[in-house]
């Protein structure tokens, strides 16, 4: 097995991150492991990383081919729980946590998330949790995948679709590829914006992905855990790849940056709060010119990051 993935903003996230040698780093999705090996080399052997992946398959690639980085620990499970896992391996308070969200190039081949190739509808980065993309297909009810396709894939034709599904539903027809979501999808859009399925199709799995992997709440969970964990001075650096992941990014780090909460009109302070954080990003970082020529998938990622004060 070869869990191929090319790191997106390698050279930003390692110069937001600065590790030096003998400091210690938590790699929040391990993937291929571009960026751990990449901290590997600043931290040397004095320097200590903690990976977490909640694919199998990428905990199994890391300790077959990242075997002779010696300060790398890997482990598998979700990052929201990462204060359990950081326990479980006594790891140090890090002077940085990186999370690079979503899914690796890997996963986009391997498990029904692309229409591009026709796979069973799988979407499972953990592939021993239940939940799958075609069981929401043939489970939830109308509503329900309305409300998926319009909140994480903001669909327009949300209605149309999740309608759709039901029909096939009352028809006995299987949705159990990838292709026939691809082909529901054309079935539901209205004639005169059928040439356009790619893009609702995109859109449609995305939101399915979304849901599979519960990688909102995931996302909510694991930021306040991971900015607890840190060092005093520790940088916490996220990318993201969707806006619904970059606002929940953003807003989490205004709300840190900000002091007093106290209402505009009060004359002065009284709810004497200090900022936890500085934000190190007035604006997302995006991939320059030359890496979107040679990965093209770097082109949606965003970079934020924001230091413990
Ligand atoms: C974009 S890839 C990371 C690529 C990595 N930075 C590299 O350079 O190879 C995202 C990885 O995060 C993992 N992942 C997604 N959600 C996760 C979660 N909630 N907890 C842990 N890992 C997660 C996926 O399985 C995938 O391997």
């Amino acid at each position: 097995m070869n869990y191929q993935h090319i790191p997106v903003l390698l050279s930003e996230v390692l110069s937001y991150l600065n590790p030096k040698s003998g400091e210690n780093f938590i790699d929040a999705t391990l993937g291929g492991g571009g960026y751990s090996r990449a901290i590997s080399e600043s931290v040397g052997s004095g320097g200590k990383i903690l990976a977490i992946d909640l694919d199998k398959d990428a905990i199994e690639n890391a300790k077959g081919q990242m075997s002779n980085v010696k300060c790398l620990t890997v482990a598998q499970g979700n990052f929201k729980d990462i204060d359990k896992i950081v326990k479980h391996h006594k790891f140090s308070p890090p002077d940085g946590i990186v999370a690079d969200l979503g899914l690796s190039s890997y996963e986009l081949e391997h498990r029904g998330i692309s229409f591009q190739t026709n796979q069973p509808l799988d979407m499972r980065f953990d592939q021993s949790q239940e939940l799958t993309a075609k069981f929401i297909l043939e489970n939830y009810d109308e509503n329900r995948l309305r409300k998926i396709f319009e909140d994480y894939g903001e669909e327009k034709f949300s209605r149309q679709i999740a309608r759709e599904v039901i029909g096939y539903r009352v028809k006995g027809k299987e949705i159990r590829q990838t292709s026939d979501l691809y082909q529901l999808i054309v079935n539901a859009l209205p004639k005169p914006v059928k040439h356009r399925a790619d893009d609702s199709a995109r859109r449609i799995f995305q939101a399915l992905r979304i849901e599979v992997n519960h990688e909102l709440s995931s996302l909510e969970e694991f930021l306040p855990k991971a900015f607890g964990l840190l060092a005093p001075g520790g940088k916490l650096v996220v990318v993201s790849f969707h806006s619904l992941e970059d606002r929940i990014v953003k807003q989490f780090f205004v709300k840190l940056s900000k002091g007093c909460v106290c209402p505009p009109e009060f004359p002065q302070c009284i709810c004497g709060k200090n900022p936890k954080g500085k934000i190190l990003t007035k604006r997302p970082v995006v991939a320059s010119e030359e890496e979107l020529r040679h990965n093209p998938r770097s082109k949606p990622a965003k970079l934020r990051a924001i230091i413990k004060l």
